[in-house]
């Protein structure tokens, strides 16, 4: 199957937004998705974008059952390790399941080390639910280490009102 990937345009940003829905329903978790098209073309796509994201697209003539031509992506941000330096993380990366098994993750995760390694990240890191054991799986292929697993460290979140409350008790300036 022909493909390329390619970096994301604000226009791809209904495909990509479609995509994120498609991938919480996978992850059995759909009433999470609270963004839209207008928050990725806002958020990504401004002065200083809050994110990157590459995509997969194939010839029209291989588009997908709904007619769709971008049939994946990888969307990803840069972080800092104190201890290591640049890093880049990985949010999501996700193939319509029609395409997969054709080399299109491999090639947008390849994509998204070969993006970081030119601004001299020495990390690529992501988070994966423990019941994803074909994603695990496919990860732990390409040489990925689960760091629960080797260095128990777990995966913390504030929101809702547990960050109105971190943010009313900030020391006044
Ligand atoms: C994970 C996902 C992106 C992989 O995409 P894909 O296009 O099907 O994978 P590819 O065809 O590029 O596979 C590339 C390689 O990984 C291997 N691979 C794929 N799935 C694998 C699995 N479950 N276990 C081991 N290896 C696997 C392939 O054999 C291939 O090996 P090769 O490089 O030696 O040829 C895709 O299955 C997907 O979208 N899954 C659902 C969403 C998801 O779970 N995303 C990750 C959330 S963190």
């Amino acid at each position: 199957m022909n493909f390329r990937v390619r970096a994301a345009t604000k226009e791809d940003c209904k495909d990509i937004s479609r995509m994120i829905t498609e991938l919480a329903v996978y992850e059995n978790m759909p009433d999470q998705v609270e963004i839209s098209h207008k928050e990725l073309e806002r958020d990504g796509f401004c002065q200083n974008p809050f994110f990157q994201c590459l995509v997969a697209e194939v010839p029209e003539e291989q588009k997908s059952k709904e007619g769709f031509t971008v049939v994946g992506y990888a969307l990803y941000f840069y972080t800092y390790s104190t201890w290591r330096g640049r890093s880049v993380y990985l949010e999501d990366l996700y193939v319509m399941p029609e395409f997969r098994g054709n080399g299109m993750g491999k090639g947008l995760l390849c994509k998204v080390a070969e993006v970081g390694k030119k601004e001299e990240c020495v990390r690529l890191q992501l988070s994966v639910l423990d019941w994803n054991t074909p994603s695990r799986d496919f990860y732990a292929a390409k040489g990925a280490q689960d760091l629960t697993v080797s260095e128990g460290w777990h995966f913390i979140r504030f929101d809702g009102q547990n960050l109105d409350n971190l943010a009313n008790e900030a020391p006044k300036d």
